[in-house]
């Protein structure tokens, strides 16, 4: 199969062509709403679009997170649960994909990523320890603190910077990573905490010879490295694409080449593997794994369950096979890029290279006149719901928190608003309106002017903050 990623629609460069490799068998209505309604709903949600109800809601970009359509295999492993509480036969069929396709050795089920970062936080942080990592993610560092851990961005410079073209802005920077672990010795890091696909940084993917460099280092001084699968199969096309010696593999050999150099991974199945619901927690290390299994108990469920049905285990096994056959990943992958051409091209300022999920726009480069103290990003966000229905999510100075120490809020260079495109759902139709909503709102930027907070909960408070119009 020929299929070109969409550099811009087939017919203007003279080639053929692209489309979605699956066609509809059903649909869900979509519910449009007039400017008015919107205005209500918006002010009723405080300006934070977390807030919203779906059911105002037109395009829904708000995450890929759980939101993907599932196949119509997928389906059909629903009606397959085995719903015994011990020994369920899809926890094996869970664990034989994993092994498969990830290539760890021990599997935990979760009911979802962040069950998984609590565990292994628990499990392998102690009280003070550093957990340096590629950039911060939001529940992921939430555990970490909570375990005790103080996270320590090692990313590379570049990954800051919404403008640069550099091809693997999630590396580590192994330089700042030896220089911790000079200053402060091996003893006081807990693990490298390694991402795919940086979700921050605007879905940056990690390149392998960062990957392989970093388990050299890591081994020189005895450290682990354990890594957020999440949106590893998108790495892994990403590595395919960009990275020398790797245009004749195929995604599937690349994941697990990556996940080689490292000693598990916690995973939220509900971007990379399709489903609504599901995670897991793997490692290789028996006595690790032995506590992980002991705690998973405590928190979510028995170890062959995990906080899942049975059936979401098999809807899970289902997925992680789909996920990394090499035309749905293009074409995922190819839509995200299908939009962001489109804003490109109408000088939107966005977040580049685009990434895997999510087209982020530069909210610092969309309102210059706003400082970050108005929420630029959060703003954005707003006036493209009441634009069009369509709802976004902020990624700058709110979704960033405070510092648990100093209590100032975290200042990151990266004002984002973010567009998270749900796999399988929407059509490149869609993505066409999606564009001209946001060059709508790009037309009469002067017009914004911000917004301040009203309410703000001490836990990932992007969540359910509330705000007014300045
Ligand atoms: N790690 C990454 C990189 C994520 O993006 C997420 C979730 C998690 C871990 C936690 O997984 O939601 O299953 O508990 N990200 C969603 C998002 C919420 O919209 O980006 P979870």
């Amino acid at each position: 199969m020929t299929t070109h990623l969409p550099q811009t629609t087939g017919r203007q460069l003279g080639r053929r062509s692209w489309a979605e490799p699956w066609k509809i068998k059903m649909v869900e209505p979509l519910r449009m709403t007039t400017p008015g309604e919107r205005e209500r709903a918006l002010a009723a949600a405080g300006y934070n679009t977390f807030l919203l109800r779906s059911e105002d809601v037109y395009i829904d970009l708000l995450t890929d997170s759980g939101t993907s359509a599932m196949s119509d295999r997928q389906w059909a492993a629903l009606m397959l649960g085995d719903e015994a509480y011990a020994g369920s036969r899809n926890f094996f069929e869970l664990q034989e994909a994993v092994r498969a396709v990830y290539g760890y050795r021990h599997v935990v089920p979760v009911h979802q990523g962040r069950g998984a970062e609590h565990l292994i936080s628990q499990i392998a942080i102690s009280p003070g320890q550093l957990v340096p990592g590629n950039m911060y993610f939001t529940t992921t560092r939430a555990h970490q603190e909570r375990a005790g851990g103080v996270f320590v961005d090692v990313i590379i410079d570049e990954a800051h910077d919404p403008a640069s073209e550099h091809p693997f802005k999630g590396d580590v920077d192994l330089g700042k990573l030896a220089a911790l672990i000079e200053r402060e010795g091996a003893g006081r890091i807990a693990y490298v905490s390694l991402a795919g696909t940086v979700n921050m940084a605007g879905g940056q993917p990690v390149s392998m010879a960062c990957a392989r460099g970093l388990r050299r280092l890591a081994d020189r001084h005895g450290l682990r490295v354990f890594l957020d699968a999440t949106r590893m199969v998108e790495n892994a096309f990403f590595i395919k694409e960009r990275e020398d010696g790797y245009a004749d593999k195929t995604v599937a050999e690349i994941l697990r080449e990556f996940c080689s150099y490292t000693d598990g991974a916690w995973m939220s199945a509900k971007k990379d593997s399709l489903v609504n619901i599901g995670g897991w927690l793997a490692l290789n290390d028996e006595a690790l794994f032995e506590e992980a299994r002991g705690l998973v108990v405590v928190f979510e469920g028995l170890h062959t369950y995990g906080g899942l049905a049975g059936r979401d285990m098999a809807a899970m096994a289902a997925g992680i096979a789909e996920s990394v056959d090499e035309d749905h990943i293009r074409a995922r992958i190819g839509q995200v890029r299908y939009l962001a051409d489109l804003l490109g091209a109408a000088g939107v300022p966005i977040v580049r290279p685009v990434g895997g999920h999510a087209v982020f726009l530069d909210a610092r480069r969309f309102y210059p006149h706003l400082p970050q103290d108005a929420f630029p990003a959060q703003t954005l966000a707003a006036e493209l719901y009441l634009d069009s229905g369509i709802r976004g999510m902020e990624r700058g100075i709110v979704s960033a928190g405070r510092d648990p120490v100093t209590g100032d809020h975290h200042r990151p260079s990266l004002e984002l608003t973010r567009l998270a495109i749900p796999r399988r759902v929407y059509t490149q139709a869609h993505m066409d309106i999606v564009a001209e909503a946001v060059e709508a709102v790009h037309a009469r930027r002067g017009e914004a002017k911000g917004l301040a907070m009203t309410y703000e909960p001490r836990h990932l408070r992007f969540f359910q903050a509330r705000f007014e119009r300045l």
